[in-house]
């Protein structure tokens, strides 16, 4: 935004001009946009939404004094003489932010720049950072910073992509009915991407029919010329499809799959007993067929040949990061790219599977931004797959499932079993019933701390640690505390702080 004048920015944004500011220079506009007074860089547009416990238009003035380049505030906030900077008032702050990023994506939209939309009950993140690490080296691009996805987070995402950007990846979240409806018409996408459906915010919608439809309200608010990325053979979506969108499909069957992945070994831990090292090459080489519908052109005319072999290296390796590319690889078709033989790195959101090599000989596997039974299954999966020695979990309590809760929790406990966990600790009341699906004996504490206290002298050396739960229990402490006990033992103190029995690697 640049380059719009203050009264430009007003008529974008639907709001009341209040104060114009002094300087017009060469570049008259801010450079964002920031709804925390207290964060808000010089030259942001500050802008102040109510919220529940407290109204943000109250610190425009602060806003300012920090060098913001004006403020967009509710009417009775706007009135109070603010000398300095711009003065935009709008009714509703919300809808003026939500206005002006739409307005500001149509400007981008002239330059050349398309959106592409990411959906999904569960990968959301992954996928929107691994579709911007495979196509940076084509396009200039622009992703929603780590889980910028709601009302107010998605709109401040488009906001800051600065003119030239030619592609915007942004997430939009459902936390239920008419969400992603309304981030679809902010955001205007060229493409839709629905990653998958499942049990999340269950509670919320009662039953996965009901989940699919909000997903899908994102095709439904697709325009013409935009495309569809959906799983391949997803039931809870066929009906929501559209025939006049083309549609790209991904995973087993689909336009997009996996044809070969060749491991390059094992996966690598960063080292927390040294520097922090950068994430390696661990993925090895993977091979993914193109059929005819990932090939198609926007005139309808078919590519060169009816199916193509794309060579890539990505960082990693997961089986749920793979479908996740899978599905970045059919959005990149969908914008008529196709990447080649890249070496893929990818550095994933923070919390999102992490390998810390922890001292003593344990690696443990930091996944505990949230969860739910998918991301549940697929981390037990993951763990399994890659565990050189025992395998351990530490599962919290998966918030938000509604009437079937329980069930839920027990099913997990059944996969961990079926996948030969070989000790698990349960986190929280609802997590207990992880244990009863277990079938074996399992250690059930109430929190995130007893957990860390519990797994002292429990682990050993060789073992690998799953740690996972829903947000609100607040599991990164693990990691933490096993750190800091870590830290005692470089020290010279007693090796991990007494935290691992057993045979020690050193
Ligand atoms: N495609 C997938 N299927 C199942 N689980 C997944 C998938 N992608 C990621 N996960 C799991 O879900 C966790 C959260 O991933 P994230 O990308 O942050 O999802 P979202 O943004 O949808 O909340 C990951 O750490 C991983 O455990
Ligand atoms: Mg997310």
């Amino acid at each position: 935004m640049r380059r719009w004048q203050p009264a430009r920015l007003a008529g974008a944004a639907g709001a009341r001009l209040v104060a114009a500011g002094a300087g017009t220079g060469a570049e008259p506009g801010p450079r964002g946009a920031s709804v925390d007074s207290r964060t808000v860089a010089p030259g942001e547009l500050f802008i102040g939404l109510r919220g529940e416990r407290s109204d943000g238009g109250e610190h425009a003035a602060e806003a300012l004094a920090a060098g913001a380049w004006g403020v967009l505030v509710a009417p009775e906030h706007a009135e109070r003489a603010l000398a300095r900077g711009v003065v935009l008032a709008h009714p509703q702050p919300l809808r003026g932010l939500q206005a002006l990023a739409r307005a500001w994506r149509e400007e981008l939209g002239e330059g050349g720049a398309r959106v592409v939309a990411i959906t999904g009950s569960t990968g959301k993140t992954s996928t929107k950072d691994i579709l911007a690490a495979l196509l940076s080296p084509h396009l200039r691009v622009v992703a929603s910073p780590e889980n910028l996805n709601t009302e107010i987070g998605m709109p401040l995402a488009m906001l800051a992509a600065p003119a030239g950007t030619e592609l915007l990846v942004l997430e939009m979240a459902m936390r239920g009915e008419g969400q992603i409806a309304e981030l679809t018409s902010i955001a205007l996408p060229d493409v839709g991407v629905i990653v998958n459906v499942g049990p999340v915010h269950l509670e919320l919608l009662g039953s996965l029919p009901a989940i699919a439809a909000a997903k899908a309200e994102l095709i439904a608010g697709l325009g013409r010329d935009a495309r569809v990325v959906v799983p391949a053979a997803e039931p809870l979506l066929q009906r929501h499809l559209r025939a006049d969108l083309q549609t790209i499909t991904f995973g087993p069957g689909g336009d997009v799959s996996l044809a070969e992945a060749r491991p390059a070994g094992a996966p690598q831990a960063r080292d927390h007993t040294r520097q922090p090292t950068p994430e390696r090459a661990e993925g090895g080489e993977i091979l993914i067929r193109l059929g005819p519908g990932a090939l198609r052109r926007r005139d309808g005319g078919e590519g060169a040949q009816g199916q193509a072999l794309v060579r890539l290296r990505p960082s990693f390796a997961q089986a749920h990061n793979l479908r996740n590319l899978l599905a970045a690889v059919a959005a990149a078709r969908a914008l008529g790219i196709t990447p080649e033989g890249e070496e893929l790195r990818v550095s994933f959101s923070s919390l999102r599977g992490e390998r810390l090599q922890m001292p003593g000989g344990v690696v443990l596997i930091n996944d505990c931004y949230n969860a739910n039974p998918m991301s549940m299954h697929a981390a037990i999966d993951d763990l399994a797959e890659t565990a050189a020695g025992r395998r351990v979990a530490v599962l919290g309590d998966m918030l938000e499932l509604g009437d079937g809760a329980r069930e839920f929790h027990r099913q997990v406990g059944e996969h961990a079993a079926q996948q030969d966990v070989g000790l698990l600790v349960t986190v929280g009341a609802l997590a207990a019933e992880i244990g009863a699906g277990f079938g074996k004996e399992a250690i059930a504490v109430p929190d995130a701390r007893a957990a860390a206290e519990a797994l002292t002298g429990l682990l050993r050396a060789g073992d690998t640690v799953l740690v996972k739960g829903s947000r609100g229990v607040g599991l990164e402490l693990i990691a933490e505390v096993l750190r800091g006990a870590g830290r005692a033992g470089d020290r010279g103190e007693a090796p991990l702080g007494g935290l691992v029995a057993g045979p020690r690697s050193r």
